[in-house]
């Protein structure tokens, strides 16, 4: 019995804990709630935009600690924390004047809105007096203008400051090293106008010892010393530096910031540096260099760093192979080594990562065969290993990859024949062009059915191409198989059902075409090159009819000789140079209907004659 009574005394007790955060009825202080409603007046007039806020919940009959958006302290009722980000309020700071009541405010969200004006006292004074203010955040506003370093000097309790997303210019001011409890600091994007003097930051890095996030991304820093990178906090976790205009070595150490996750320095094309040889910062997850200057090898404790997720060294100097360290990095959705000036064989350990989605390491020296033989790469979406100097054969796996949408292989020294097309899948790029494939373009290609472009010019592909097989792919935009010298077009084919919705592109120059494909004429084509081709006789008044979206056609460097009617009604651009059209140069051009809208007209080298 006894032990029944204490289970009930427990069970009230916790009760009633649990019970004390529902607000009381009048919990909101009355002028705050005044305030609170004055602002709600002046700044929601419509509902015409997307509310995040419901400002119906801003009701004066109701306890202004309930409304949304809305936190109180739960003793003293004062107004603590207000989110009004995404909430459409278009109007100059000083509407921040009308919350001056709110003087416990420490959390103050107002992103995503349309607010202008400036960061000075004239505007801005009322935001400089909520002394107790630890969050503010009004990242994706119009805020321009400099900054007054009022804004540091008084507010020196903020733990985090969004100023992302604005048009904010000039000097930032030093004062901002006052904010010593800061922890995320987000100056980034105020289109390239902000900038950061060297004693300013220096002094920030000294001070700021609490800091986790720094994004600076386009702030100019174009004044700041690399060294002073080294005196910020060992604590930081994110650091985004992209396209700050740094200038230099980067120091090395950086990297080995013991809680470093997220490191951005990309489009600084005049930073240098190297990657560590040890130590690196064992979290690393994201490690974005992309278009900087950093040379020396890509070290083989890259492969120690299994929590990377994300990894963009592309554009810059790098030199050797690389290493075949992947294995333990199983976590990788995304690595680009792209235009780095990297040689040697294909690392085999890349081709089993199991989470990656993008792997591009186009544009590099990198040779051999690929693998023979892949199981992982269940999830990868783009494959881009062009301008390379990798050679064999185009493997089986590659088309059984079921999440692939682009396969760039382009400018390789790939040979054929191909490998037959197991099953369809997904992708909806591929780029084969400028390889060494020769025989016939695989009847597998024309099962994968939602091929959107597909470019297979320069090699050495034979055979002919008809409407039949080009009808089996009804998604395709852009087809070019141009400069493949034995491969021909043939109308032979059952071409009066075939209609081609997308194709907007097709480029068969340099081939070996003997006949005018009016089997195009019913497609939405825009562009049509059938240059440099052996196509002789004419074009007759039915095979020129139809075209109705046709802008560009060059039949340059053929062996017409009639054209009883220019194909399209909407040419821009026609080159029929370099054919054998014949007669006085009047009587053809005065039969040809000539479009509207042509602007190039080139005719040079027939066989006309002027009108005598
Ligand atoms: C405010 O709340 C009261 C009581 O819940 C309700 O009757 C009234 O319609 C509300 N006013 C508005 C403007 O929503
Ligand atoms: C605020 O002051 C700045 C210079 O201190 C001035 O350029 C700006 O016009 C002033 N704005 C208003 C609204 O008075
Ligand atoms: C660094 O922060 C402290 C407050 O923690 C402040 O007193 C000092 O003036 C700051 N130093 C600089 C150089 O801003
Ligand atoms: C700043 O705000 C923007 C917009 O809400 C957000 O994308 C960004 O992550 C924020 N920055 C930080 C450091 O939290
Ligand atoms: C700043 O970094 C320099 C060089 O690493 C070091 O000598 C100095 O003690 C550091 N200062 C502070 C305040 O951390
Ligand atoms: C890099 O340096 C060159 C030459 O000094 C300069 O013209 C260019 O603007 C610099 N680029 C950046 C992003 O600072
Ligand atoms: C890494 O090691 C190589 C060769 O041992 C050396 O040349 C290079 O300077 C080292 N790089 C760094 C950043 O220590
Ligand atoms: C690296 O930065 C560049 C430039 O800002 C960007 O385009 C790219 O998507 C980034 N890569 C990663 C992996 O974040
Ligand atoms: C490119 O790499 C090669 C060897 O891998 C090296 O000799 C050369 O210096 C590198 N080029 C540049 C511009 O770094
Ligand atoms: C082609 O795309 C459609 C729509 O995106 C999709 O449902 C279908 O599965 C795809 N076909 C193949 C073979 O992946
Ligand atoms: C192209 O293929 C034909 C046979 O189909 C062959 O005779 C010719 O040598 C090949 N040309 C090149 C450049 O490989
Ligand atoms: C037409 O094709 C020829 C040969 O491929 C090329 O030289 C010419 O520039 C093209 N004409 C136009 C207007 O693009």
């Amino acid at each position: 019995m006894g032990s029944l009574c204490l289970v009930l005394v427990l069970l009230h007790i916790s009760w009633s804990l649990s019970s004390v955060p529902s607000p009381s009825p009048h919990l909101c202080l009355p002028d705050q709630k005044a305030a609170l409603l004055q602002f709600k007046n002046s700044n929601f007039p419509s509902k015409s935009c997307w509310f995040k806020l419901d400002s119906d919940s801003w009701n004066n009959s109701i306890d202004c600690c309930s409304w949304q958006g809305v936190k109180c302290n739960k003793e003293t009722g004062n107004v603590i924390g207000l989110d009004l980000s995404h909430s459409c309020v278009d109007a100059d700071l000083s509407v921040i004047n009308t919350l001056v009541h709110l003087h416990s405010l420490q959390w103050l969200d107002l992103s995503s809105n349309e607010l202008f004006g400036s960061l000075l006292e004239n505007t801005s004074s009322s935001l400089f007096r909520f002394h107790a203010l630890r969050r503010l955040d009004l990242a994706y506003n119009e805020v321009d203008g400099a900054m007054s370093p009022e804004l540091f000097s008084q507010l020196v309790s903020l733990t985090h400051l969004n100023l992302s997303s604005n048009w904010i210019d000039g000097l930032i001011p030093n004062q901002i090293s006052l904010l010593s409890s800061l922890v995320s600091l987000d100056l980034s994007h105020n289109y390239y106008s902000l900038s950061f003097e060297s004693q300013g930051f220096d002094m920030l890095a000294r001070n700021l010892t609490r800091l986790r996030t720094l994004v600076l991304d386009s702030v100019d820093m174009s004044d700041v010393s690399l060294t002073s990178f080294l005196n910020l906090s060992s604590s930081l976790e994110h650091l985004s530096l992209g396209d700050c205009r740094l200038h230099g070595e980067f120091p090395t150490l950086l990297f080995r910031l013991p809680n470093l996750k997220h490191i951005d320095l990309s489009g600084n094309e005049n930073l240098t540096g190297y990657l560590p040889n040890t130590s690196w910062s064992s979290g690393l997850e994201l490690l974005n260099l992309s278009y900087c200057g950093f040379r020396g090898s890509i070290p083989a404790s890259f492969g120690s760093l299994t929590r990377l997720v994300s990894v963009d060294l592309s554009g810059n100097w790098f030199e050797g192979q690389i290493p075949d360290v992947f294995g333990n990095l199983g976590k990788l959705t995304s690595l680009r080594f792209s235009s780095c000036n990297l040689s040697g064989p294909l690392p085999i350990t890349l081709f089993n990562l199991a989470q990656i989605t993008a792997l591009d390491l186009s544009d590099n020296q990198l040779e051999g065969p690929l693998p023979n033989h892949v199981s992982k790469l269940q999830l990868l979406k783009e494959l881009v290993l062009s301008s390379n100097a990798i050679s064999g054969g185009v493997p089986s796996w590659l088309f059984t990859l079921p999440s692939l949408l682009v396969l760039d292989l382009g400018y390789n020294k790939l040979a054929g024949p191909m490998d037959r097309i197991q099953m369809p899948i997904s992708v909806e790029h591929v780029d084969l062009s400028s390889n060494q494939f020769d025989g016939p373009i695989p009847d597998s290609v024309f099962d994968l059915v939602n091929l959107t472009s597909l470019h297979l010019s320069s090699n050495n592909l034979s055979g002919v191409v008809n409407s039949d097989m080009l009808s089996k792919l009804p998604s395709l935009e852009v087809l070019d198989l141009s400069n493949n010298s034995l491969l021909s077009l043939s109308t032979s084919g059952d071409d009066a059902n075939h209609s081609f919705p997308r194709l907007t592109t097709v480029s068969f120059s340099s081939c070996n075409v003997r006949q005018f494909p009016s089997f195009f004429r019913t497609s939405s084509l825009v562009v049509l090159d059938l240059s440099n081709n052996m196509i002789s006789g004419g074009i007759s008044k039915w095979e020129a009819e139809g075209w109705e979206a046709l802008s560009v056609l060059n039949l340059s460097y053929n062996s017409l000789t009639t054209l009883e009617q220019l194909p399209g009604g909407s040419l821009t651009i026609l080159d029929l140079r370099s054919n054998m059209l014949e007669g006085p140069i009047l009587s053809t051009c005065q039969n040809l209907q000539f479009p509207e809208w042509l602007t190039v007209f080139l005719i040079a080298k027939n066989k006309l004659t002027g009108n005598e």
